[in-house]
């Protein structure tokens, strides 16, 4: 039988380091989880017991394709609060997880043959998405040496563009825009006429300084969000995006048809995460002690890695050591009992050169995965 040319679709190779982890911790335990994309910690308790009574008081049925009206006023409130930016909370699109953002975003803006750059490394899922969707996808090869952000010149050789996918902070490499890169990102996009998607989903997560939003700057570019990252509700699978003006009946009408609403009780309960500021900040501090202590021992054993301005990644060209990623991540699991995800998830080109690192688990475990990796290190030389 048929099958389609767009189900050849890429894995999502984190998701398979993932199960090859957990084979390995049901047969020998204790692995050292640093391929995961997702806090350690549940739900801040606000949004709990938002849900425990939505579950008491609710019917919980459908909701309005774009969300529940509360929610969203309260999203348009944080843009203001947060960023001082004004958000129409009609522009305000809840969705599933920002990854159901990425597929109304993608189907609302991009035609079949369209042309949409990516970075390189970059998130996978925005590449597999869109080749599944029959957009040409041009991959921009970013490295450290412009903190994996794409300058000018490499904008301007992509040729015409219909869109331009980034994220900031980054995943895998965690660097993130400028005000100045933000502003001249969007300008470029708005000379050319190139419909701005900008992945903001670990705002929040930032040690330095705070991430600026593409919405300060335009009101042309479809700004993705989630409750998965700061405010620790990935399996809730929720998100929202903020839509231009010409795109809200569109994304309306594909999220009615693909969706018809995103979970109710997600939505009710994550009006509640906006008051748990306190605990979702003692998360970030933990992050940060993570990230420093892992990025301490990559500096000691020599491997360098690019300068982590937010998310919970470090980003590790391993080049010194193995042209061959995947399977040091293998010999890294096998050995060490550390799960890491090879960088070919997110370059498909260099990826063999480097590893993603998440610092997002216990302190604990991050000490004991520096640890090992620095023995290991030392061992080999
Ligand atoms: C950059 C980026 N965007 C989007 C997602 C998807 O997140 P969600 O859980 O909101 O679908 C992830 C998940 O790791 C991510 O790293």
């Amino acid at each position: 039988m048929k099958i389609a040319d767009r189900a050849e679709i890429s894995p999502f190779y984190v998701m398979e380091v993932m199960k090859a982890a957990a084979d390995r911790e049901r047969v020998q335990g204790n692995v050292l989880h640093l391929e995961v994309g997702q806090p350690s910690t549940p739900a801040p308790q606000t949004v709990i017991a938002a849900a425990h009574r939505a579950l008491d008081d609710h019917r919980l049925g459908y909701t309005d394709a774009a969300g529940i009206v509360q929610l969203r006023a309260r999203i348009a409130h944080f843009y203001r609060q947060r960023y001082q930016v004004e958000v129409d909370p009609h522009q305000v699109v809840l969705t599933m997880g920002a990854s159901g953002g990425f597929a109304l975003a993608f189907l609302a803006a991009f035609d079949v043959g369209d042309r949409v750059a990516v970075t390189e490394p970059g998130y996978p899922c925005y590449r597999n998405v869109l080749e599944a969707f029959g957009v040409e996808v041009v991959g921009i090869p970013v490295d450290a040496s412009s903190r994996y952000v794409p300058m000018p010149y490499q904008l301007d050789a992509a040729g015409d563009l219909d869109g331009l996918v980034i994220a900031s902070p980054a995943n895998p490499t965690g660097t993130m825009l400028t005000t100045d890169e933000m502003e001249r990102t969007v300008r470029f996009c708005r000379n050319w006429g190139v419909r701005l998607v900008a992945d903001e989903i670990y705002h929040g997560i930032t040690y330095e300084r705070a991430a600026p939003t593409a919405l300060k700057y335009t009101h042309d570019a479809v700004v993705l969000q989630s409750f998965s990252k700061y405010f620790s509700m990935t399996g809730w699978r929720l998100g929202w995006m903020v839509v231009p003006e010409d795109l809200v009946r569109p994304v309306e009408r594909l999220a009615q048809n693909l969706f018809i609403s995103p979970p109710t009780i997600a939505q009710i309960a994550a009006i509640a995460a906006f008051d748990g500021t306190e605990e979702l900040e003692a998360n970030v501090t933990r992050y940060r002690t993570n990230r420093d202590i892992l990025a301490a021992t990559l500096r000691k054993v020599g491997l360098p890695f690019a300068p982590p301005d937010g998310a919970f990644y470090l980003y590790v060209d391993v080049g010194s050591i193995t042209n061959d990623s995947p399977a040091l991540c293998a010999a890294w699991l096998d050995e060490l009992g550390i799960a890491c995800t090879p960088g070919i998830d997110f370059d498909p080109v260099r990826g063999r050169q480097f590893v993603r690192l998440s610092y997002s688990e216990s302190t604990e475990d991050i000490t004991e995965a520096a640890r090992r990796i620095e023995g290991w290190m030392t061992a080999r030389r």
